[in-house]
């Protein structure tokens, strides 16, 4: 839309943005001003048409882009030009449902719109499905329009209910919405029930740890026990375990990106470790170690024997996290439970080698 004077009134109206208030305007432009937030000021241009001055191009940029994903259907205001700062748009009229809540009931019609209103912020491709009560207008005919929309896209950080929404409408009328969707839409409503509990148990969880002063001189202490490199027969093996599960864990990636089947991967992780341990033995025999007897390749097995063979116990995860996709794999094995490890099996063997020895 070509206005006349536009770009003249633009490079006279100036909007700063502060931390945590509304935006700094400086008008210099004959044009009046309808409203300001913390992202702009919107000023008049005619009966129908606004322009909203951003303090700076990003903000700009993502409210038009929202608007913009909106201008199918009759929720949204008309979208009739921009600049890099400003965006030219219908006015919207009626009455805002946190003035109008004030002297009116929420009724059941309302709140089906508010839903649909949602609906459609789902279905024309809106991160947050929310809206405050303030930006939601209601028209003379009983429909809704919805402004300032640059929140509702780009973002890190959405909730799966409507938040805003629900809190903006206030104890009694959030109640009341949520009797009508619970009507209405009751699956919708379990939902959101189960958000607004686990909310509210964290909230809980926070005010009551919150206030607590850990006894840190007594965490310092007892921590002690858990350090493990001033005995250092222990460290070894402990390193030990540790390199190894890094091997193991590093080796399974590499396999499976290369599409193996991860029961072959294991079983050739088997193999190699097995051919490591006997070189390490073979070039530390026992009795040349430094730390003599109980140094083993891999970690100390002085609990082998009731590990080794209790055979499909828990393998710690390796397998879920590894398995590709669906649980199960070829031939319907399962790797996310009652298998027993890597490790388990190549005790096992070991167990097995053991008792060969021992005959
Ligand atoms: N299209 C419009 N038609 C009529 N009035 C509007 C329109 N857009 C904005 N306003 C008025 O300008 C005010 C500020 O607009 P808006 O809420 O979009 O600013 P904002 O800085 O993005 O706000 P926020 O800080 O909440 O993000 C509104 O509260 C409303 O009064
Ligand atoms: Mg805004």
């Amino acid at each position: 839309m070509d206005i006349k004077n536009l770009q003249q009134w633009m490079n006279n109206i100036k909007v700063t943005n502060l931390i945590n208030a509304d935006v700094e305007v400086v008008n210099n432009s004959p044009l009046v001003m309808m409203g300001k937030g913390r992202q702009g000021a919107v000023f008049q241009i005619n009966n129908d048409i606004c322009v909203k001055v951003f303090g700076n191009t990003e903000d700009c940029d993502r409210e038009y882009y929202a608007l913009s994903l909106g201008q199918q259907t009759a929720l949204f205001p008309k979208l009739y030009g921009k600049g890099p700062l400003y965006i030219v748009m219908e006015i919207i009229r009626g009455v805002d449902l946190r003035e109008y809540l004030q002297s009116q009931p929420l009724t059941q019609a309302l709140s089906a719109k508010l839903i649909e209103m949602l609906i459609t912020f789902k279905k024309i491709g809106y991160e947050r499905i929310d809206h405050h009560k303030r930006q939601i207008y209601l028209q003379s005919d009983g429909s809704l329009k919805v402004i300032d929309v640059a929140r509702t896209i780009w973002r890190d950080r959405v909730y799966p209910y409507p938040r805003k929404l629900l809190t903006s409408l206030g104890e009694e009328n959030k109640a009341i919405f949520m009797a009508h969707v619970q009507e209405m839409a009751p699956e919708l409503y379990a939902e959101w029930l189960h958000y607004i509990r686990m909310e509210e148990i964290s909230r809980e969880i926070t005010a009551l740890l919150l206030p607590q002063e850990p006894d840190k001189n007594k965490i310092k202490n007892l921590s002690n026990s858990l350090l493990t490199t001033a005995d250092e027969k222990n460290y070894v093996n402990l390193l030990h375990g540790l390199v190894h599960k890094v091997f193991k864990e590093e080796w399974i990636k590499t396999m499976l990106a290369r599409g193996v089947d991860p029961e072959a991967v294991m079983a050739e992780i088997d193999e190699h470790w097995d051919k490591l341990e006997q070189s390490f033995e073979q070039r530390h025999p026992v009795g040349e170690r430094e730390y003599k007897g109980e140094v083993r390749f891999e970690g100390d097995r002085s609990s082998r024997g009731d590990r080794g063979r209790r055979g499909g116990k828990h393998f710690e995860g390796d397998r879920d996290r590894y398995s590709k996709g669906a649980k199960g794999g070829k031939g319907g094995k399962h790797y996310s439970g009652d298998r027993y490890d890597d490790r388990d099996r190549r005790d096992d063997k070991k167990g097995k080698n053991k008792n060969k020895k021992r005959h």
